[in-house]
């Protein structure tokens, strides 16, 4: 039923709706209700809706497994996640660090947290530069599918990150990490299901 519902709904409303919790933080800052802390409310707010879409980016396939197909919209959904991933990287360039090379540079290799954040979006750059239907022509559909993979190792070093940063285990880190597992799960399940049908 909610498959059928979103038949009619045009891919790009991702886009639309993904820059909602974005225009909120901005609004927020511009009227200074975001916190007593502005800059790490930012950079948090948007780490976190980079996680959250990396992971609802990664359901769509299990989810088109269990009948609820909406693989129309994950190119849309990917791409508005590593639109926050930047924007979460450009934050702490930006108004974290103020652009201050000289301590930006050691503290890219100094502190673990941020060499496992850059790890997760450097990996995200091929995927997002390949996700338009040219790049998969070029690299063909196997190859696509093969390159894309990379979405997995990527959102396990993004929540990897997370619980890095907070250091304590709270319920919304271990859902993320527990839905992430979950989705690892299945993937191997059916690969090695896959694998011994056709062994
Ligand atoms: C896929 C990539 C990434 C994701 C999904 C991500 C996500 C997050 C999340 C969820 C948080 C914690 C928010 C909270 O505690 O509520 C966070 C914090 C942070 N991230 Fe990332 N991140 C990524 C990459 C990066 C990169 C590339 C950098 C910098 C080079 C970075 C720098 C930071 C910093 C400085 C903090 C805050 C640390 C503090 O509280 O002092 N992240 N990130």
């Amino acid at each position: 039923m909610l498959a059928r519902a979103l038949r009619h709904v045009p891919p790009w409303t991702i886009y639309i709706v993904g820059a909602l919790p974005a225009l909120w933080m901005t609004y927020q800052t511009l009227t200074g209700t975001i916190g007593i802390d502005p800059v790490r409310a930012i950079e948090w707010g948007l780490g976190l809706w980079a996680l959250r879409l990396l992971i609802a980016t990664l359901c769509i396939t299990p989810l088109r497994w269990v009948g609820l197909n909406l693989i129309r919209f994950r190119r849309q959904l990917g791409l508005v996640a590593f639109a926050y991933v930047v924007l979460h990287f450009t934050a702490w360039l930006t108004i974290d660090m103020g652009l201050r090379w000289g301590q930006i540079l050691p503290d890219l290799v100094k502190r673990w947290y941020i060499v496992v954040g850059m790890a997760a979006l450097i990996m995200l750059v091929p995927l997002a530069v390949t996700s338009n239907t040219a790049s998969i022509r070029r690299l063909g559909a196997k190859g696509w599918n093969r390159l894309h993979k990379l979405a997995y190792p990527a959102t396990i070093l993004a929540t990897v990150h997370f619980m890095m940063v907070g250091k304590v285990y709270t319920a919304e880190v271990l859902i993320y990490a527990g839905i992430l597992c979950a989705l690892l799960a299945v993937r191997v399940g059916r690969s090695v299901l896959q694998w011994r049908d056709g062994a």
